[in-house]
């Protein structure tokens, strides 16, 4: 079964989609997805050509136009940015180009794509469960305290952390949403070890 397996993880900034793929990827023997460095890359692309983000048509041609590799390191246009995404200025920026309807619909092809190409995966995003893979084996939404994300994303700001859920909630396009059928799970009650293995059991 291994080779086809496809898991959906869906939770706001700080709730522990990172650590909790990586985990149930090595554990899986399947490889991993972090779509958020993808929003993250387009985002970069859009501060450094210097367009405004709010320019819809503008932004969705730099997201068809970007090549975006996403591995251990990220790299778009040929350039490693695997630190340069993970910056303040992209992260004030990226729930915008998130909402742009056109950049979410180039993005959700190249996500499954990527899927058939690995056959199956550990995929993590804000719409995996209800939008990218909504027939995924396993989904799962995951939560923890506002004080506890806060302190995962201490070098975001707590402030900038809310305002970022805010918009991704609200959002028209795909907001971030329990998909139907999700299991939610508190990251912040048991530790990844016991998380993982409670996946496993339900696959
Ligand atoms: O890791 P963290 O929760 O801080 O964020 P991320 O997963 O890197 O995602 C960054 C931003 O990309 C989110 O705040 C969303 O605006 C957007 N995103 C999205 O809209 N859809 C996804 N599938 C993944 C990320």
């Amino acid at each position: 079964m291994r080779g086809s397996v496809t898991v959906a993880i869906d939770g706001p900034a700080g709730s522990g989609k990172s650590t909790l793929s990586r985990a149930l990827a090595t554990r899986l023997g399947l490889h991993r997805l972090d779509t958020g460095a993808m929003y993250r890359s387009v985002a970069w692309a859009v501060l450094q050509q210097g367009i405004d983000a709010d320019d819809r048509e503008a932004v969705a041609e730099v997201a068809r136009d970007l090549d975006i590799e996403v591995d251990d390191r990220v790299v778009a246009d040929g350039t490693d940015i695997t630190e340069a995404i993970r910056g303040p200025e992209v992260s004030a920026t990226v729930s915008a180009v998130a909402a742009n309807p056109a950049v979410r619909a180039v993005m959700v092809e190249r996500q499954r794509r990527w899927v058939d190409a690995h056959g199956g995966g550990v995929v993590e995003g804000r719409d995996i469960g209800s939008v990218v893979l909504p027939d995924a084996d396993v989904k799962l939404f995951l939560t923890a305290s506002p004080e506890v994300r806060a302190a995962r994303r201490s070098e975001e700001g707590a402030e900038a952390v809310a305002r970022r859920d805010r918009l991704d909630s609200t959002r028209t396009a795909s907001p971030l949403e329990v998909p139907e059928g999700a299991r939610v799970i508190d990251t912040g009650a048991q530790s990844v070890d016991q998380i993982v293995e409670e996946v496993v059991a339900w696959l």
